[in-house]
């Protein structure tokens, strides 16, 4: 599987968005689609995008009742998105419902991934809130499991997690790492960040990468900075 840059495009409107993708002439970066962007335009963005030529990463994180979610999955595999995802604390019944939504007639489907733990999420806070008082690496690296038992593909985490997910489920299972920052720039909200190079080397699959690109002078240059770094 071909490592890649992934751009979130956290923009309030298509206009944005496009008037964006548009300074990349002659490149088709991969792009994240995330709930601002997706509740506040629909399908319409998701088409236009993908009618430019750009591979796109629907982040709907979807959970509920496995019927609903199979559902909605088939729906969202119409859209001819390459990867979307779901929440591990869906259960493996409401997993392995996505993975059947999502499969086309003819075999195919996008790329399917979980959402372990979210970051915000702290030890004491899962405790506390969720009443599951497992260590929190643990319940990630089993929601991970659960992700791979079901048929995922993979899961969203840390870098810094990509080697123990590798390690506790297979080499194969795809690590999605946010949390990405030049060695030389702010971290914004991001607490565990790491650079682009610190991503390759702990095995990240795809770098989700947003503000570094979105705000830079220019954003091109940073972008071409990230993949360099990145695949090399
Ligand atoms: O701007 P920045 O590079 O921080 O953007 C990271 C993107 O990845 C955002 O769209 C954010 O919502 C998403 N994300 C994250 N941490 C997670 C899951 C998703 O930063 N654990």
């Amino acid at each position: 599987m071909g490592k890649d840059v992934i751009i979130a495009c956290d923009f309030p409107s298509k206009e944005a968005t496009l008037e964006f993708l548009d300074k990349f002439t002659g490149k088709k970066p991969y792009v994240k689609i995330g709930m601002e962007l997706f509740y506040s335009e629909g399908l319409d963005i998701v088409r236009e995008i993908k009618a430019r030529g750009h591979k796109i990463f629907l982040d709907l994180k979807l959970h509920d009742i496995p019927n609903t979610v199979e559902k909605a999955m088939a729906a969202l595999s119409r859209l001819d998105v390459d990867m979307c995802n779901v929440h591990a604390a869906g259960t493996k019944a409401m997993m392995e419902a996505a993975v059947r939504g999502l499969t086309r007639e003819d075999g195919t489907r996008p790329l399917l991934i979980a959402v372990t733990q979210l970051t915000s999420t702290s030890q004491e806070r899962m405790q506390e809130d969720l009443l599951i008082n497992e260590d929190l690496d643990k319940v990630v690296i089993k929601y991970a499991q659960n992700a791979m038992e079901s048929g995922l593909d993979g899961v969203v985490c840390s870098p810094l997690e990509a080697g123990k997910i590798h390690e506790n489920c297979s080499p194969e299972f795809l690590t999605i790492t946010p949390g990405v920052r030049f060695a030389d720039a702010a971290k914004d909200d991001q607490v565990r960040v790491t650079t682009p190079e610190g991503a390759k080397e702990l095995g990240s699959d795809y770098i989700v990468v947003g503000r570094p690109i979105t705000k830079a002078e220019d954003p091109v240059a940073a972008y071409e900075r990230c993949c360099k770094e990145f695949i090399g």
